[in-house]
């Protein structure tokens, strides 16, 4: 409504796993309308995920006009718009007609296992991880390119003719919002980017060895370019003429939103999946504890800045599986009235491996187990089995973090959907025996992508007046007795053990 006054305001495009949604924010940082659409989740086989693309597209203009509307404002009054996106997830469209080639293939899809396997053979795992600072898994984009290109009949001519175009979900929003077939602008950003195990972390640049390796012809490549700077501007619809200033891969905008621009901070966000990041400054910080090495962000033409990332694949999304494939709960809210409606556990522990295992153990061959059943264990223990594993998965984290950094976790920055539910909140408080603290503005991805692309046209001045606006909401301390800690953590990485060599 018009009870909002007057602009000027950044508008932030977040393409998610589950949704797309915009959000219009004002100079304060502030959230002035949110509109938001869910897209479907396809499974065609066991491990396999993916995305009709072209369903999210019409969905993200869709948000765009939602949230301009709903803020009862006029596109004059947007001076940038910032781009933030699920990572990984992997498209490649046919560059004269703007068509998908094939759904996307998700972040969480498997079905590159095998190959992954084929490309460490002898090497092991770690193969790329000087170049990349990744290792060699299902999670990144590389190798589901690879997939595609081996897969979608012709597509490897068509590839080599110049004839089609490879992006992340900032690439694919970039490109239509600019024009599309009409002249879009193909481009990524440097976090996008090095999520790919296609870009070498060092210099910033595709690598030419890696991609000589995985066999993907360069023709296809968006350019990289870095987080923060005007790609080009919106062609057509409601934003039509506004610049589009910023791209940065979900997990690294709730980093910039969240305000971690010192060496040392860090957050965790809980959504589909959590991630934790770590600011490392202008050095990409080897990992010898199961993390990776990524770009955190990087703002016009200044130095990168780089991060050390601890991934959980399955956190969320537990609660929806327990929603919509078991049906347990009808509202992903009553996993919490749920599992409140009894004491602990009752012995039960529900490893979610259902992408394989991803940080610190990088197993692509692990599956789910639930351990520890007996007779006495009610739908009521496994929701809070559930609500458990989001925070031993964390714990194992931030181990791993400590030991990579050698800094002591003094407290945990969270955000994201399911920080929300309050004992999950509590219940990472006392696993991780640390304060956890929530900011105002829970909503840091979107807040990230809009904070960038305000640097970009000088909306904010620079990065310590975007800290002026973070304001913490609410913090839970611990309250778990040590000795129960011990036993249920020992209980816990019983359990994971369980999951591993599943698939040969
Ligand atoms: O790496 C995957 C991550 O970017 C997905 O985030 O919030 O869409 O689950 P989210």
């Amino acid at each position: 409504t018009a009870s909002h006054g007057h602009g000027p305001f950044i508008a932030a495009i977040d393409q998610g796993t589950t949704s797309s949604r915009c959000i219009v924010f004002d100079k304060d940082g502030r959230i002035v309308s949110v509109d938001q659409k869910e897209h479907e989740q396809i499974f065609p086989k066991p491990g396999w995920v993916e995305h009709n693309a072209t369903e999210i597209w019409t969905n993200v203009q869709e948000v765009v006009a939602g949230a301009l509307d709903k803020a009862g404002i006029t596109p004059a009054d947007v001076k940038a718009i910032g781009i933030t996106n699920q990572r990984e997830t992997t498209l490649m469209w046919d560059k004269a007609t703007g068509e998908p080639v094939h759904n996307a293939i998700v972040w969480q899809d498997t079905r590159t296992d095998a190959l992954c396997k084929e490309l460490g053979r002898n090497v092991g795992q770690d193969r790329f991880r000087r170049e990349t600072g990744l290792p060699l898994a299902s999670y990144f984009s590389g190798p589901k390119v690879r997939w595609l290109l081996d897969n979608v009949e012709g597509l490897r001519e068509r590839a080599e003719r110049g004839e089609i175009l490879f992006g992340t979900m900032d690439s694919w929003v970039i490109w239509n919002l600019t024009g599309g077939v009409d002249g879009g602008v193909h481009v990524t950003d440097v976090t996008n980017a090095s999520r790919t195990l296609l870009m070498n972390l060092h210099g910033l640049h595709w690598d030419e060895k890696i991609l000589s390796s995985l066999e993907i012809p360069a023709a296809v490549l968006p350019e990289i370019r870095s987080s923060a700077e005007v790609y080009g501007l919106a062609k057509g619809g409601v934003l039509d003429g506004i610049p589009v200033a910023s791209a940065l891969g979900d997990q690294q905008a709730a980093l910039f939103g969240q305000t971690c621009f010192s060496e040392g901070e860090a957050k965790s966000t809980y959504g589909t999946g959590t991630f934790m990041l770590m600011n490392t400054g202008g050095t990409p910080v080897n990992s010898y504890n199961g993390l990776l090495t990524t770009v955190g962000y990087r703002i016009g033409d200044q130095d990168p800045v780089y991060a050390l990332e601890g991934s959980i694949a399955v956190t969320g999304s537990l609660v929806q599986w327990m929603r919509d494939q078991m049906g347990l709960i009808k509202s992903a809210a009553e996993i919490e009235t749920l599992a409140l409606s009894v004491e602990d556990n009752g012995g039960a522990y529900f490893v979610p491996a259902f992408s394989g295992l991803f940080a610190p153990y990088w197993r692509s061959d692990a599956r789910g187990v639930i351990a520890g059943l007996t007779r006495y264990v009610t739908k009521a223990h496994i929701a809070r089995a559930v609500l458990e594993a989001t925070a031993w998965q964390t714990r194992e984290i931030t181990d791993a973090m400590t030991k990579d950094s050698g800094v002591e976790l003094a407290a945990l920055k969270v955000d994201g959907g399911m920080t929300s539910n309050n004992l999950l909140m509590q219940t990472l408080s006392d696993v991780l025996d640390a304060p956890v603290v929530r900011p105002m503005v829970a909503e840091t991805t979107c807040l990230g992508a809009a904070y960038a692309a305000g640097l970009a046209v000088g909306f904010w001045p620079d990065t310590d007046a975007l800290r002026a606006n973070w304001r913490r909401a609410a913090e839970w301390t611990p309250r778990m007795d040590a000795d129960v800690r011990e036993r249920e953590y020992k209980n816990w990485l019983k359990a994971v053990q369980r999951t591993m060599s599943w698939i040969d």
